[in-house]
């Protein structure tokens, strides 16, 4: 197992691990594999939006010390789990909107005591607010047509300064009309103007051809580059 430019985040040649809090147990049927009498579990592109981001050439560095983190679209925890092993002492807030894919959510939250699921409307951060308090990585993930908007409106209530925001845009949620070239910069002019850097872009094919990620820097955090 080989650190990399990610805290917390291992590679095995081509795959991704994350060390297993839970040692044992599986989430969504993932490899497993001991190296130095620890367990590690397999990030799983195909299954990960955020897997699919590092492997396909996310800046390093991306997250320093996480002390909380607002994740909007959790639905059954795949990428959520990582994100629990990775912060062990974080407080991880979840906001899931469909009671089917929040049962499961709920279950997983129950074995890793540092994920605090939501039942929620991500269009409406003014619910929960209070609960979440100030984050240090907004991860937003559902497929919207308003998700610029609605990562802005989170931002603006949770993200601290000097924090980081990723925002996986699925585009043909946004218009099936327009290529996707002129959807990505169109959301990305609407961040600029908000007052985010983009830090980098980074498109997930062939793991998840829909999706273009954004990380992005809110307003007056220096930028690594655009
Ligand atoms: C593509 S799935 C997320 C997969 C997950 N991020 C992962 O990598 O494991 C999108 C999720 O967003 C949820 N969602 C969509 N709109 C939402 C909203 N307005 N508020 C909260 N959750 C929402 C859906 O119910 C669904 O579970």
């Amino acid at each position: 197992m080989d650190p990399t430019g990610w805290a917390g985040v291992f590679r095995e040649g081509r795959d991704l691990y994350t060390r297993n809090l839970r040692p044992g147990e599986r989430v969504y049927g993932e490899d497993l594999r001991t190296a130095g009498g620890v367990e590690y579990r397999r990030w799983e592109p195909f299954r990960s939006k955020l897997a699919a981001m590092l492997l396909k050439g996310a800046p390093p560095g991306l997250w320093t010390e996480v002390r909380s983190a607002l994740y909007l679209g959790g639905a059954h925890g795949t990428t959520v789990s990582h994100l629990s092993d990775l912060w062990p002492d974080a407080d991880v807030f979840v906001v899931e909107k469909s009671p089917v894919s929040f049962a499961p959510l709920l279950a997983l939250a129950r074995r890793r005591p540092n994920l605090l699921p939501l039942l929620a409307d991500a269009q409406l951060p003014e619910r929960y607010a209070a609960d979440v308090g100030t984050v240090d990585l907004l991860y937003q993930d559902v497929a919207q047509r308003n998700q610029v908007a609605i990562f802005l409106e989170n931002a603006r209530t949770c993200l601290a300064e000097g924090g980081t925001g990723v925002l996986m845009l699925k585009v043909r949620s946004v218009t099936q009309r327009r290529p996707v070239a002129a959807v990505v910069r169109d959301a990305r002019a609407e961040l600029v103007r908000a007052g985010f850097a983009v830090r980098a872009e980074v498109g997930l094919a062939p793991f998840s051809k829909e999706h273009v990620a954004l990380v992005l820097a809110p307003p007056s955090a220096p930028s690594i580059a655009r």
